[in-house]
């Protein structure tokens, strides 16, 4: 009997009392949770024994497998030696101070300084009060709105949801805070009308930008956040000049470019960071998941100079820089950080990312070929969406009340496979380790559930 149908079963007992994150509350009572009770390397065992490849390193982060000795014993040996401190008032440890070289060095931020916060969400929100303090030290305190941009995801916290561009994260909460606001998302397969080529397209993206910033008034607006490649927002690759052509109006305006490197930070692009692979220069970086293979919740922003001097003079007086989370710097989140960086040069990631990247994409796009309903393919690295249309030719999607991606999802559950729908775009994001044998598994049990699917569809 399934796990979620047991009497006093784990699953029947959680539905009781968990609360879950992006979960629906009617479907999990319905249905019960899918209670995970190992995992090992790509894969993952439900607690009826059944083992699924999950695609997804579960949410972007278990770059490293879902075990490794390594962190595990750089977590214990860390435990028995200092199992908490902080980075308040003057503290530091040998750990926090290798890593945050570490992290300046490998993201080449010039005289950069990392600071080390616990989430995604937290290092997002560090930087944009970096940023208030950086104009008000520079006389300029008006300057506080951010602009995200549409589809975007930043986080949960009340400022990492108003950063976020999708209406989900808004729509309970009476969000986005005033202040917070949404420029147009680069989206070629989506956004770029007929017969515009990609520099008008991308001209045209660039003059939203502009358009917002100078309605709202340029003395008011301190930065611009974007993730490189967009994860959550249904994988996105901007157009090639993309970021180069934006970071023209930020300048002529005085805007700060902050990087959401959560999900494409260490490797997942194919380069150390998503900013190498899509040429973009922030002044700040949010680093977190792969940071720590998401063995352990530690997450970094990396900040030029500039905005380090900023704080500094903006503490001359003898104040504090008035920001801190208990957990900021915590020791044994610093150790598994270092050890999965350590594993990362070691198993040279970029290359093997690469390779993997492209056998996955080759899979993936042999696939599109024969199936009627994959409209496009695209990603970067190890970061791949499908996106699934009703018509190839005229790009239509699917009603959205058929629910094609999920009804896709659910299919390659019961084919052992994880991977996630964002709408009718199908994600992957596996861990980094992955090998060819696993890269096959993925391909094999993606292409089974969508023949399954097209069956279902009435179109094969
Ligand atoms: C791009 C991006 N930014 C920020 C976050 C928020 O991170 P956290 O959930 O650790 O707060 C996420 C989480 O998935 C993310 O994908």
């Amino acid at each position: 009997m399934n796990e979620a149908l047991r009497p006093n079963s784990i699953a029947k007992r959680d539905v009781a009392v968990h609360l879950h994150s992006q979960t629906n509350p009617k479907y999990l009572a319905e249905h019960g949770p899918l209670v995970v009770s190992e995992g090992s390397g790509v894969h993952i065992t439900d607690s009826d024994g059944k083992a699924y490849l999950d695609a997804m390193a579960g949410l972007w982060c278990a770059t490293l497998g879902f075990t490794n000795e390594r962190l595990a014993a750089a977590a214990s040996e860390q435990y028995s030696k200092l199992g908490f401190y902080h980075t308040f008032f003057n503290r530091t440890m040998d750990k926090a101070t290798e890593l945050a070289e570490k992290l300046v060095d490998l993201t080449g931020m010039a005289g950069g300084k990392a600071y080390f916060a616990t989430s995604g969400s937290e290092a997002n929100e560090t930087m944009i009060k970096l940023a208030w303090v950086y104009h008000t030290v520079r006389g300029k305190p008006t300057k506080r709105k951010v602009i995200a941009r549409e589809r975007a995801f930043h986080g949960s916290t009340i400022v990492g949801a108003s950063l976020c561009g999708l209406s989900f994260m808004h729509r309970e909460f009476g969000l986005p805070l005033p202040g917070f606001l949404h420029t147009s998302a680069p989206f070629p397969y989506r956004g770029m009308r007929e017969g515009e080529d990609e520099a008008a397209y991308v001209a045209r993206l660039c003059a939203d930008l502009e358009r917002l910033i100078v309605s709202e008034g340029p003395d008011t607006i301190a930065a611009f956040i974007a993730e490189p490649i967009y994860a959550g927002g249904g994988i996105i690759v901007p157009p090639e000049t993309y970021f180069a052509e934006i970071q023209k109006v930020l300048k002529k305006y005085d805007i700060l470019a902050l990087s959401d490197e959560i999900v494409c930070g260490f490797g997942r692009t194919g380069n150390w960071f998503g900013k190498d692979t899509v040429g973009y220069e922030p002044d700040m970086m949010a680093l977190a998941k792969g940071l720590s293979s998401g063995h352990f919740p530690i997450s970094a922003v990396v900040a030029k100079g500039e905005i380090y001097d900023a704080v500094y003079a903006f503490n001359e007086a003898g104040g504090n820089f008035g920001h801190g989370f208990t957990n900021s710097g915590h020791p044994v989140g610093l150790a598994v950080a270092l050890e999965a960086i350590a594993i990362y040069e070691e198993m040279d990631v970029v290359d093997h990312v690469r390779r993997m990247g492209a056998r996955l994409s080759g899979h993936f796009n042999e696939l599109a070929k024969t199936s009627p309903i994959i409209g496009e393919v695209r990603g970067a690295g190890l970061m791949w969406g499908i996106e699934l249309v009703e018509d190839k030719d005229t790009r239509a999607p699917f009603a959205p009340d058929l629910k094609v991606g999920l009804s896709f999802d659910h299919i390659a559950y019961e084919n052992g496979l994880i991977c996630r729908c964002m709408d009718d775009t199908l994600g992957y994001a596996p861990p980094l380790i992955v090998g060819e044998a696993d890269v096959d598994e993925i391909a094999e049990k993606t292409e089974k559930s969508l023949r399954a699917l097209e069956k279902q569809l009435g179109v094969r």
